[in-house]
């Protein structure tokens, strides 16, 4: 039985392509169920639509300063299209306690660093401007801090001479489109998950973590 997921985006939606896409293989543990955009000119609300997958854009700008109004909005769609597991994918609003609440253990972040380095915005002119060798993605579960949470699988690559922030920017974003259904498969099998002592129950999923279950 593949797991239905809702996928949360605010812009492009390329992870959400790469979880459509692995969605489809017949044995892969999850299906996308429902995605939901803060905003209505996201270009990935095309890609569910193309997909046949239900979109609703629910945007924060409706709900002015009512975050918990936005947020109860957003889970009750999710719940009433019977989501299991949520992608934030490319989402770009800070969650509040609740909604982290709600979905705790079940709710998973992509980052476009090797996390706990560059938290934030603009990982890739950070790492460039801080010099490392070493840059990457990773997802982790969703807890109340930004960009924090139990990680599920990472994949580093390399920063080369002469990269500025779209080349290594584009390096990166296509091991997200590995890892992240990866690490979703791994979460919808129960490969891994929350482990009693805050920490991921499998380091990395990668790779084959899917057949492993
Ligand atoms: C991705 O690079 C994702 O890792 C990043 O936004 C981009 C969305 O691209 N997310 C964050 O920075 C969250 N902190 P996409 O819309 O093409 O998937």
């Amino acid at each position: 039985m593949k797991r239905p997921v809702g996928v949360l985006i605010s812009g492009r939606g390329s992870n959400l392509g790469a979880l459509l896409a692995a969605a489809r293989a017949p044995d892969y543990p999850a299906r996308i169920a429902l995605v939901l955009s803060n905003r209505a000119d996201a270009p990935g609300l095309a890609l569910a639509a193309d997909a046949g997958v239900p979109a609703r854009v629910i945007a924060h700008r409706e709900f002015g300063a009512d975050r918990a109004a936005h947020e109860a909005a957003l889970d009750g769609a999710l719940r009433a299209a019977g989501v299991e597991i949520v992608c934030l994918a490319g989402y770009m609003r800070r969650l509040t306690p609740f909604l982290v609440g709600a979905w705790a253990g079940r709710m998973l972040n992509i980052h476009p660093s090797l996390l706990p380095a560059f938290p934030g915005l603009e990982t890739h002119a950070r790492a460039l401007a801080a010099g490392v060798r070493l840059h990457g993605c990773t997802v982790h579960l969703v807890t109340e801090g930004v960009d924090e949470g139990p990680i599920l699988a990472q994949a580093a690559v390399p920063v080369l001479p002469g990269d500025t922030e779209a080349t290594l920017a584009a390096r990166v974003l296509a091991q997200e489109h590995r890892i992240y259904p990866a690490a979703l498969a791994a979460l919808a099998s129960g490969v891994a998950g929350p482990a009693a002592d805050g920490a991921a129950a499998l380091a990395n999923p990668l790779p084959g973590a899917a057949s492993a279950a």
